[in-house]
Formats: structure tokens, C-alpha cells, sequence
């Protein structure tokens, strides 16, 4: 069998369009058991993990949040996943938890602490998608910063992951918590070592408090396709989520890979995961009709909003019987769904809106009954060469109809394996003996090495 696919599950902690629809039970957010019950059915149903975007944005427009939002609940409301993730790993053994953490807003010796807390309680369970942050401009209004550069966002991220790597990575040995009562000794002091940082936005002098749980570094994952974002990701990441058409995932696929290359690492180290969108029914018809529904939820109001929450720029303002503006590039808010939309076909801004009501971010809907999408993931997993799939919720808000009809199709074919004992996340994911980053990452450098921890 070739490699297996990797399955991950999207979720936020808020309403998923269409909320709007009768058996859609995403409103139930705020409930925990809403949250246990997923987690469970994700486990039974044999995904790898589950994953929470989150962000501490919404839209905003004209200097204010736009009453559509609010109304129809376009990225908006949203809670932190990370408060009740353990909960999560009390009802599960196998699944991976992956949850986002902004390296604008946290701070990496919390970072660091919050993942090596949740590392020991879920067994090594735990990943980290790192990103700059979604909806910025809301972002740096609600903590009073001026709105920092892009790209100087991504140089932040670049030191903020590097120093919480020496946290995770170096400040406790192999074998140095002891916890002896009988001799009195937790740790031994000869293993355990402050780090010092002075990069060139962060410094740090300390140790991380808590011991490391399995993995020690949280599997790191990244989301922000642009070209410092796809940097950034061959440089640390070990998965990355992508939502494009498939020439674009392909090419962005290579570039993270011969990125990855360049800071000498193995290219095929880094899982490309594309967030995929799967309407499934029992006949293509049915899947046909659940879509026209999903989409009549979404009007262009709601498609306008949500792209001034990714990109900072409000499409209605804008001639819509003309392509963007190339200065658009420019917009220190996300780039990936701008830069999707610039170049020689480029739609107009029509076009750019009704792609937004249809697909928001991701890209075209693998839409049919259960041969027909797995025929159609064979064809774009061969064609861009990735390694598996982020799976969106369903017009119910859950992944029911994947895993009732797409998942036991994709077991048929021989695509995913089946799930064997418990592990961490990292082995899980890379088929690794090991639970702890390779050798050709540079958080390993870190490890056991106090000369590298200045
Ligand atoms: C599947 C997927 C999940 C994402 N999850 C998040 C998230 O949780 N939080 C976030 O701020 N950005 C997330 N992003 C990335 C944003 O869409 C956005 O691209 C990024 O934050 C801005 O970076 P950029 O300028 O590189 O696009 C996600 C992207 C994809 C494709």
C-alpha cells in the first residue's frame, strides 16, 4: 500500500455554515458535550485528528464590524478551543488534537507552557498550528497595537517559534524529572537548564516550568499560503493546511517542498494537507441538492464580509466588473486569497464574490455520491502530490456523511490505514519510531546541546 492518507477534521468553536440550516447543530458551540460527542465520532470514524482554526479576529469594515456579521454569524462568534481541548483527550486514545495559537497575540514561553501542559495530558497528542493571524485589522484593534506588517509578522513567528523550540527542547534532559519521595529529589538540577534568546523581536532567559509530555515539541503545523507563510512552513512545519484549485495547491506544494529543501530538510518530512470540502450523498442528485442548499444560506453581503475578514479589503466598494488592483498584493492583512486572485485570468470582482458565496476559502467541492468524490480525491491527491486531507464539516455542521459514506470508501480502496495502538500524534502522522522532531529540524538542534541555547 502506498503511503496512507492523513485525515484531519476542521473545526472552530462557532457557528459552521450553514448554521442557518434545520439539522445543523453547530450552534450548540457553547456546549461541552457538543465538543465531546465530535471528538468521539472523529475517533470512531478513524481520523487522525482534529483541528481547531481559531483567531482573534472578525470582520471589520469601514472602521467597523459590519452588521452582516453579526447577523449571519460570518467569522463571528468564536471561542478558545485550547480551554477545554484536555477534555477532549478524556474521551478519546487515539486521536490528535491540534489547536491554533497566534504568534502576534500569545506569547511564546505561554505558548510553550500551554502545549507542554496539554503534550502531558493527552499522551502526546497535541499539535500547534502556527499562524500570524486571520482578520489582523480587528485583531489590533481589540489589543490597541498598530497593525504590524505582514511580512514583518512572519519574521516575528520565525522567533517566536524559535524560542519556544529551546523551551520545549532544551531546558529538560531525557530522565531528569525523578520525583523520588524517598530521596526528596523532583528534578535533577544537572538536568535541567535555563535557555537564553535574544532574537530579533523576542529575549528570554528562564526555563519552561512544566516537563515536557511525549513529544516535547507539539507536532507544528502551519496555515497561511503566502510566500513568507509557505517560509515559514518549509522551515518549521510539519504539516501544512492549503485550500486552493489543484494547479495552485500543486505548485504551492512544490515551493513549501523545495523551500523546505533550502533549509535543509527533507522535503517529503512536511504532510500537505488540503482542506476539502466533501458533499456526499447516496446518489450524485442528493449531494447536488444538499449543496444548492448550503449555498443559499450565503448571500453576497456575507461573501464580501468574509473576504474583507481574510484580506483587510472591502470588495464592495470596489468596480465589480474589474480584476483587483495589483497594489492589492500589497494589503498587510492575509495574502493567500489575495494573491489567488491576481495574475493574467484574473476574475473580476464579481467573480471573486460569487467564488466567495460558493467556497469561501477553500477550493471547488469534491461533490457525488461516494465513488464519485473518492475517485475525485485520487485524481487531485495524484495530480498536486499531497499527503491527505483536512476535511470541513458537513451542512450539518459535522462530519456524519463523511464518515458514513466517504471514509469506509476510502478504507475499500486502501487510502487511509486503520487505526493500530494508541501513539503520539507526530508517530501517528509520520509513520516515525520516534515521538520527537527529526534530526533535520531545527528545534532538535536544541536538544541535549546547551551550546546551542544562547
Ligand atoms: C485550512 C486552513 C486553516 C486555517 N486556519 C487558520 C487559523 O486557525 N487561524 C488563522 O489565523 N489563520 C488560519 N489560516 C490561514 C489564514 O487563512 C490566512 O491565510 C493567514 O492567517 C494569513 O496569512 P497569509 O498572509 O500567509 O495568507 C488557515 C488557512 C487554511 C487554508
Amino acid at each position: 500500500m502506498a503511503t496512507p492518507w492523513k485525515i484531519g477534521m476542521f473545526q472552530h468553536v462557532g457557528p459552521i455554515g450553514p448554521w442557518q440550516l434545520p439539522e445543523n447543530v453547530s450552534t450548540g458551540f457553547t456546549d461541552l458535550e457538543h465538543w465531546t460527542t465530535m471528538a468521539r465520532k472523529c475517533e470512531e470514524g478513524g481520523a487522525d485528528f482534529l483541528f481547531f482554526a481559531d483567531d482573534y479576529g472578525y470582520p471589520v469594515l469601514q472602521d467597523g464590524i459590519p452588521p452582516a456579521s453579526l447577523r449571519g454569524a460570518v467569522q463571528f462568534p468564536k471561542g478558545d478551543p485550547s480551554m477545554f481541548l484536555a477534555a477532549l483527550a478524556v474521551v478519546t486514545r487515539h486521536l490528535g488534537l491540534v489547536v491554533t495559537l497566534s504568534t502576534q497575540v500569545e506569547k511564546p514561553p505561554m505558548v510553550a507552557r500551554k502545549m507542554a501542559t496539554l503534550d502531558n495530558m493527552t499522551n502526546g497528542r497535541i499539535g500547534w498550528n502556527i499562524v500570524t493571524g486571520a482578520g489582523q485589522n480587528a485583531s489590533a484593534r481589540l489589543f490597541g497595537l498598530p497593525l504590524t506588517e505582514h511580512d514583518r509578522r512572519y519574521e516575528i513567528a520565525d522567533d517566536h517559534v524559535d524560542l519556544c523550540l529551546k523551551l520545549w527542547e532544551g531546558c529538560w534532559d531525557e530522565g531528569a524529572t525523578i520525583g523520588d519521595p524517598t530521596t526528596g529529589v523532583y528534578a535533577d538540577p544537572d538536568h535541567v537548564r535555563e535557555i537564553s534568546h535574544d532574537g530579533p523581536h523576542f529575549s528570554s532567559k528562564g526555563i519552561l516550568t512544566m516537563p515536557p509530555g511525549p513529544q516535547r515539541a507539539p507536532v507544528l503545523f502551519q496555515a497561511g499560503a503566502s510566500a513568507t507563510g509557505r517560509d515559514l512552513a518549509a522551515k518549521y512545519a510539519e504539516a501544512v493546511f492549503l485550500a486552493a484549485e489543484a494547479p495552485a495547491l500543486k505548485s504551492q506544494i512544490e515551493d513549501i517542498r523545495r523551500r523546505a529543501e533550502g533549509h535543509g530538510r527533507d522535503p517529503d518530512s512536511i504532510k500537505c494537507l488540503i482542506a476539502g470540502t466533501f458533499v456526499v450523498g447516496q446518489t450524485h442528485a442528493d449531494a447536488q441538492r444538499i449543496r444548492d442548499r448550503q449555498i443559499a444560506t450565503r448571500t453576497l453581503d456575507d461573501a464580501a464580509v468574509a473576504y474583507s475578514f481574510f484580506t483587510g479589503l472591502d470588495l464592495s466598494q470596489m468596480d465589480p466588473d474589474m480584476p483587483l488592483d495589483p497594489s492589492a498584493a500589497q494589503t498587510q492583512t492575509g495574502r493567500t486569497n489575495v494573491e489567488r486572485f491576481l495574475g493574467p485570468d484574473a476574475p473580476t470582482v464579481r467573480q471573486i464574490l460569487e467564488e466567495f458565496q460558493r467556497n469561501n476559502v477553500m477550493g471547488t467541492p469534491f461533490i457525488g455520491d461516494s465513488a464519485q468524490v473518492a475517485d475525485m480525491s485520487e485524481e487531485v491527491m495524484a495530480f498536486t502530490g499531497a499527503d491527505g486531507f483536512l476535511v470541513q464539516a458537513d451542512h450539518t455542521g459535522t462530519f456524519d456523511s463523511f464518515f458514513e459514506l466517504v471514509m469506509p470508501e476510502f478504507r475499500a480502496r486502501g487510502l487511509v490505514a486503520a487505526p493500530g495502538e494508541p501513539t503520539t500524534l507526530r508517530q501517528r502522522l509520520t509513520g516515525s519510531s520516534s515521538p520527537h522532531l527529526p534530526t533535520d529540524h531545527p528545534g532538535y538542534a536544541y536538544r541535549n546541546h546547551a551550546a546551542a541555547l544562547v
